[in-house]
C-alpha cells in the first residue's frame, strides 16, 4: 500500500476509535488544532509519563515545574521571539496559497535526493550481483549531474537560510523551477517574514491593557525560574528542570495531522552546566534521548539524527532526532546547546542578576544550557504511525491491529466472557472489579468473541482475558495477547502479576540504564 494511503487510513482510525478529532467538528473544524478523544488522551498520558520519569526519577539532578502559559511579554523580547522567530514565507499568485519557502526548496532537495535513490535501485536490478554501487555512485554520469545540482541548491539554501537573504530565497525557487502543488505554475510573489506568535491583551481596557503572547515554548518558564529553583532546591550544578506543557505557534503552513499544529504540546529539560562542558552534555543528552526512543521497540533504523545547519538564534549545536513517519523521516524531538544566551538575555531585560555561585570553582558565573525538547503529538504520531498494522487471518479476513508497546497502550487489558449466560458475566465482572485497581480496565461482552478481539487489537491493547465455563469449574482463565493473539491458560489468581510484569512502566524505565 502507498504511504500515503497509509497515512490516510491512521487518521481515519485515529478518529473512528477516539485517539484524535478534530477540534470543534461540528463547526467544521478549526486549522491545525486537534482534540484527543478518549483513548488518545491515555496514550498521551502514557507518553508523558514515561518521559517525565525518565527524566525526574532516573535523575536525582533533574526536578519538574509546571509554570503559566502567560508570561511577562518582555520574556519574549528578550528571548528573541518578537524579532526572530519568523517564517519566510511565499504566496502563489495563481492558486492563491502561502507556503514556507524553506519548506518548498527542503521538499525540492529531499525529491532529487529520492531521484538519486531510484536510479541506483534501478541499476542494482540490471546488474545484479556484479552491481558496484560505489562505483555506480561516482560515475554513472545522470546521478554525477543530479547530485551537482542537488549540492548547489542545498549551499545557496544553507547560505541563504544563514543570512535572512529572502531575496535569494524567492531566487533559488526560481532557478530550481519549482512549481506550486496546487497550480502547478511558477508565478511566485516575493518572501516575506512572518512572526509566529499568538497574542492577545491582558486586564481591561480601562485600566489600560498589555499585550501578551501564547508561549511559542515552555522553555522560557524554566529559564525564569532558574534561580528559584536552584535556590529552594539546593541544586548544584549540573542539573536540569523539566517541564510538560501547551505550546502555541500560528504555522501557516499546518498539515500532516498532529505533525504541525497551531496548539500543541512540549516535553522540555533545560539542562544547566558549566560553560566548556557544552559539548560533552550535549552528547551525553544526545545519546540518552535516543535510547529513550529506542527502548520502545519499534526498531533503531526508524531513527536517525539530523544534525542542524541553520542554527536558531541561541544555540551553537543543535541536532534533531527524527522518526520514519509515513510521510518520511521527520523531526520529533530536538537537542539544543544553548549556550548563556537566555540567562544572559533575562539578566540584560530583567536586571536580575541571573549567575549561579559555583562552590567548587569558588566563582560566579552565567550557566550554559543543554536543551532536550519533543513534541507530545509528534511522539502519539510516531507510535500511532509504528503500530498501525493490517494483518491477514487465517479465516481471509484481516484485522487491524495497533501494536503499541504495552506500557504506552491505553487500556491494558480487556475482560471477555465468552457468552452472556450460564453466570459468566457475573464471574467476568467480578475479575474486572479486582483488577480495576491495577490496570486500565475494559470489560466487553456484546457481539462475538471474534469481533470484540477485532475491537481491542483496534485500539492495541495488549491483552484480553477470556471468562468461559472451565473458568466455573477450575478457576482459571485464558490470556490471549495481542500481537501473536496466542491464548494460554492461567489461574485467576496469577493474572494481576503476569500482566503487571508486561505493562508496568518500570520494566521500562529499567532498560534506560544511566
Ligand atoms: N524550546 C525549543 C523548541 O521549541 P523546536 O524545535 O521549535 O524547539 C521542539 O520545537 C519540538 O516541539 C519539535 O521537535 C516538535 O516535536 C515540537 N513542535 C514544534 N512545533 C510544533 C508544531 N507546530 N506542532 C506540533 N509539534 C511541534
Amino acid at each position: 500500500m502507498a504511504q500515503e494511503d497509509v497515512f490516510k487510513k491512521i487518521v481515519s482510525h485515529c478518529k473512528e476509535y477516539g485517539f484524535v478529532f478534530p477540534s470543534s467538528e461540528i463547526y467544521d473544524g478549526l486549522g491545525a488544532v486537534y482534540d484527543y478523544g478518549q483513548m488518545g488522551v491515555e496514550l498521551k498520558n502514557n507518553i508523558k509519563k514515561y518521559w517525565w520519569h525518565s527524566m525526574t526519577l532516573l535523575h536525582e539532578n533533574v526536578v519538574g515545574i509546571d509554570s503559566a502559559i502567560f508570561m511577562h511579554p518582555t520574556i519574549w523580547k528578550a528571548s528573541g521571539h518578537v524579532d526572530a522567530f519568523n517564517d519566510p514565507l511565499i504566496d502563489n499568485k495563481d492558486s492563491k496559497k502561502r507556503y514556507r519557502a524553506d519548506v518548498l526548496i527542503e521538499e525540492h532537495l529531499a525529491k532529487l535526493d529520492e531521484k538519486i535513490e531510484k536510479e541506483v535501485e534501478k541499476a542494482a536490478k540490471r546488474f545484479g550481483n556484479s552491481f558496484d554501487e560505489k562505483m555506480f555512485r561516482e560515475t554513472n554520469p545522470r546521478i554525477l549531474e543530479i547530485t551537482r545540482n542537488r549540492d548547489e541548491i542545498h549551499a545557496r539554501f544553507t547560505k541563504a537560510l544563514n543570512e535572512t537573504n529572502l531575496e535569494e530565497l524567492r531566487q533559488i525557487i526560481i532557478d530550481a523551477e519549482i512549481v506550486c502543488p496546487i497550480s502547478g505554475t511558477r508565478n511566485w510573489t516575493e518572501v516575506r517574514q512572518f512572526n509566529l506568535m499568538f497574542s492577545t491583551e491582558m486586564g481591561s481596557t480601562s485600566e489600560g491593557s498589555m499585550k501578551v503572547y501564547l508561549r511559542p515554548e515552555t522553555a522560557q518558564g524554566i529559564f525564569v525560574n532558574f534561580l528559584n529553583v536552584q535556590k529552594t532546591g539546593r541544586m548544584k550544578i549540573p542539573f536540569g528542570i523539566a517541564q510538560i506543557g501547551k505550546a502555541f505557534r500560528n504555522e501557516i503552513v499546518a498539515r500532516q495531522f498532529i505533525f504541525r499544529m497551531r496548539e500543541f504540546e512540549q516535553m522540555e529539560m533545560q539542562f544547566f552546566i558549566t560553560p566548556g562542558e557544552e559539548m560533552k552534555w550535549f552528547n551525553y543528552w544526545k545519546q540518552l534521548r535516543m535510547q529513550w526512543h529506542q527502548a520502545l521497540g519499534f526498531g533503531a533504523e526508524k531513527y536517525r539524527f539530523h544534525d542542524h545547519e541553520k542554527l536558531a538564534h541561541y544555540a551553537n549545536a543543535a541536532t534533531d532526532i527524527e522518526f520514519e513517519m509515513p510521510f518520511g523521516f521527520k523531526e520529533v524531538e530536538g537537542i539544543h546547546s544553548r549556550t548563556d544566551f537566555d540567562l544572559s538575555q533575562h539578566e540584560k531585560y530583567s536586571g536580575k542578576k541571573m549567575q549561579y555561585f559555583d562552590p567548587e570553582l569558588n566563582k560566579s558565573y552565567t550557566p550554559y544550557v543543554i536543551e532536550t525538547s519533543i513534541g507530545v503529538d509528534r511522539m502519539f504520531l510516531s507510535v500511532i504511525s509504528a503500530a498501525y498494522c493490517e494483518e491477514p487471518l487465517e479465516d481471509g479476513e484481516t484485522r487491524v491491529v495497533l501494536k503499541i508497546p504495552a506500557v504506552l497502550a491505553p487500556v491494558k487489558l480487556a475482560v471477555l466472557p465468552l457468552v452472556k449466560k450460564d453466570g459468566l458475566s457475573e464471574k467476568a465482572r467480578e475479575i474486572m472489579n479486582q483488577l480495576k485497581f491495577s490496570f486500565a480496565c475494559q470489560y466487553d461482552e456484546k457481539d462475538s468473541i471474534g469481533r470484540r478481539y477485532r475491537r481491542q487489537d483496534a485500539i492495541g491493547t495488549p491483552f484480553c482475558v477470556t471468562v468461559d465455563h472451565q473458568t466455573l469449574e477450575d478457576g482459571t482463565v485464558t490470556i490471549r495477547e495481542r500481537d501473536s493473539m496466542q491464548q494460554k491458560r492461567v489461574h485467576i489468581d496469577e493474572v494481576e502479576n503476569e500482566i503487571s510484569q508486561k505493562t508496568d512502566m518500570k520494566t521500562l524505565l529499567k532498560q534506560l540504564s544511566h
